[in-house]
């Protein structure tokens, strides 16, 4: 599947003989996480087959990347109404207790090219690939452990993603979850 973006830029897989261009988060602590995840353990993760990176970048900078892998969501005993909530949007015969998912590990975007779209097309970049007809198995969620800085759930809330829990309320990451099917 490709993806649209600006002339001059290039979606790519990693691999292990791609050459990794800059990437600055802008924030020294993510910089220090998502950065140093993409430069000295993307290739790892994609090695020990745990972990897809995607790449958007142009011939001087890595514009935006992200991470995925297969995950699920599960029924919490505790937080029942929001299960309730994901069940209404799966037919009756077919609601369980736990779902199919993927994850969105890491999705950052280099400093220079923030609030351009990038990291809104790499998620529509995975929500498209769940949703082609060449699906390989069955996945119906898209999961991602936010970082709990307000402007970070405000992008993923203004995508659809939803709070999975109230317990990490004051945790250092949030679980969000995201129906594709809307
Ligand atoms: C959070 C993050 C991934 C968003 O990346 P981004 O590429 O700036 O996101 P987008 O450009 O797709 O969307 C950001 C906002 O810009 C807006 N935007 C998109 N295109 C735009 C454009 N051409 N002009 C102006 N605004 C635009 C979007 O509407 C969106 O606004 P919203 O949050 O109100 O919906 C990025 O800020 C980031 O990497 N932060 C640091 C790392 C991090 O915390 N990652 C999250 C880990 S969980």
């Amino acid at each position: 599947m490709q993806l649209s973006i600006f002339r001059g830029m290039r979606f790519v897989r990693l691999t292990d003989e791609h050459l990794i261009k800059p990437f600055n988060c802008g924030d020294e602590q993510k910089d220090l996480d998502l950065a140093d995840f993409l430069v000295n353990n993307a290739r790892l993760y994609a090695k020990e087959r745990m972990g897809v990176t995607y790449l958007i970048e142009d011939d001087n900078e890595t514009v935006c990347y992200c991470t995925v892998l297969n995950d699920k969501i599960s029924m919490s005993v505790d937080e029942k109404h929001i299960w309730n909530r994901i069940n209404r949007k799966i037919n009756n015969g077919k609601r369980r207790k736990s779902y199919p998912a993927i994850k969105i590990g890491c999705l950052a975007t280099n400093i220079h090219y923030t609030k351009m779209g990038f990291a809104t097309k790499l998620v529509d970049f995975v929500r498209q690939y769940l949703l082609s007809d060449r699906q390989f198995s069955g996945c119906r969620f898209i999961t991602i452990d936010a970082y709990n800085d307000k402007n970070v759930l405000q992008f993923y809330e203004n995508y659809g993603f939803r709070f999975f829990s109230e317990k990490d309320l004051t945790a250092n990451t949030r679980s969000m979850y995201f129906d594709i099917c809307g």
